[in-house]
């Protein structure tokens, strides 16, 4: 059996071994709403085996993974694009060994020995990049967004139910230590109890490709980013929203490229976005510009800068005395990309499940699709993730 598993180690682009020959690579489950972790667990997130990856999709953010997926030591099996040349392309430029290089994901799956499949196809593509690796046995981490549709997305987690795999959308910037340093100021409750949240995101950016052609570009390609941060610093969940999309006059973009979304989250928290990819000059950072108001002060995250704030301080009268709010910057040890990674990494070898993991990450992509919702009937709509 061992030398089957080097001989398909050794595979480039012509696999004739297929997986059922070889065997489960390892014990490949995690805990479901039905039950059971027949994961192998050890302490901390050691390795126990190399990992092997099936990397989906060689454009652009491919070249962010790359990088993590060496520092790792995850071993990539295969690289998958529609496009050959892309995947060639990322073959040579990362130097992979032993890897093969293929149009066809079907062929791969069946043929191709790993442990997770990683997808960093274009959104339209992701339901079923993702739905098919799944079904082949394969743990999925995915790039964001989730989805093109809701119903998409519900497809998705059913997937990943019905496999008994896990499916994990990486939201990158939650692995960023500005927004972590927010998430626990406010957790810390120095605020006081936490009344509102407002971002501002303005940016002039000239992409080019999938993102001038799609419809609601901001909301779905990059709000969703916004949306997703909003969850994890204030630890609130979305519950109704009144939004309105528009393309500004002189806007390069087919769809609706601008916003301004009103939600309502849980606790009474109200979350106020603006945004724009088509505003030229002055622009935010692309975490977007940041105000957290609680009962005992607020707190600024803006230009990426350290957060900072004020809180009463006491006093009487039209305004009370205020005092720096404290703010300890966090430690995030793995940012970005590398931190998702680690996420799943982590997993496979632990069982310990993603904050990413398809059944929260579906709430942020609600909040995409209801904002959508309401944008097109006008009117304020619940945030339903089922
Ligand atoms: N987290 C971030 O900050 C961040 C930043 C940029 C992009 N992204 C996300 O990454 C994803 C990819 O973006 P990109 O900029 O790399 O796009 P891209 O267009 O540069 O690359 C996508 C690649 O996927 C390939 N592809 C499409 N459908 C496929 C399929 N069914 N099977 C195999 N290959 C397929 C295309 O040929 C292309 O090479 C998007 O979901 C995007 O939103 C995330």
């Amino acid at each position: 059996m061992r030398s089957v598993c080097k001989t398909l180690k050794r595979w480039v682009s012509d696999a004739r071994v297929s997986r059922a020959a070889c065997g489960p690579r390892v014990v490949k489950s995690f805990e479901t709403a039905a039950g059971a972790a027949a994961y192998p667990r050890v302490k901390g997130d050691q390795e126990v085996t190399k990992l092997r990856a099936i990397v989906v999709g060689a454009g652009g953010i491919s070249g962010a993974w790359f990088p993590p997926l060496r520092k790792e030591k995850v071993e990539v099996a295969a690289v998958v694009d529609l496009d050959r040349k892309r995947a060639e392309e990322a073959v040579e430029k990362y130097r992979l060994k032993s890897v093969a290089v293929a149009t066809d994901l079907d062929k791969v799956l069946r043929d191709v020995e790993a442990d997770f499949v990683l997808d960093l196809t274009v959104p339209e593509a992701h339901c079923s990049v993702t739905c098919k690796a799944l079904r082949a046995g394969l743990h999925v981490i995915g790039e964001k967004p989730m989805a093109t549709s809701m119903a998409e997305a519900r497809k998705m987690v059913r997937a990943s139910e019905e496999s008994g795999k896990s499916y994990m959308v990486s939201q990158s910037r939650r692995w960023n230590p500005l927004p972590e340093t927010c998430r626990k100021a406010i957790a810390s409750g120095r605020l006081g109890g936490l009344t509102t949240l407002d971002c501002d995101f303005f940016i002039g950016a000239h992409f080019g490709g999938f993102r001038d052609e799609m419809p609601s570009p901001l909301i779905l390609d990059m709000s969703i980013h916004h949306f997703d941060m909003a969850r994890m610093m204030s630890g609130r969940d979305p519950v109704r929203v009144y939004a309105e999309e528009f393309n500004p006059k002189g806007s390069w973009y087919k769809g609706d490229v601008a916003a301004n979304c009103i939600f309502e989250m849980t606790d009474g928290v109200r979350f106020a976005y603006r945004g724009s990819w088509c505003a030229e000059g002055c622009h935010t950072s692309w975490n977007g510009d940041w105000r957290f108001i609680g009962t005992k002060g607020t707190m600024l995250y803006a230009d990426d800068k350290k957060p900072y704030g004020e809180v009463v301080a006491g006093g009487k009268g039209f305004e009370l005395t205020k005092k720096p709010l404290k703010v300890a910057k966090a430690m995030v040890r793995y940012e970005g990309f590398h931190g998702g990674l680690r996420e799943m990494l982590a997993f496979l070898r632990t069982g310990k499940k993603s904050q990413c993991e398809c059944h929260d990450n579906i709430k942020s992509l609600a909040m995409v699709f209801s904002a959508i919702e309401s944008s097109h009937s006008g009117k304020r709509v619940p945030v339903r993730v089922s």
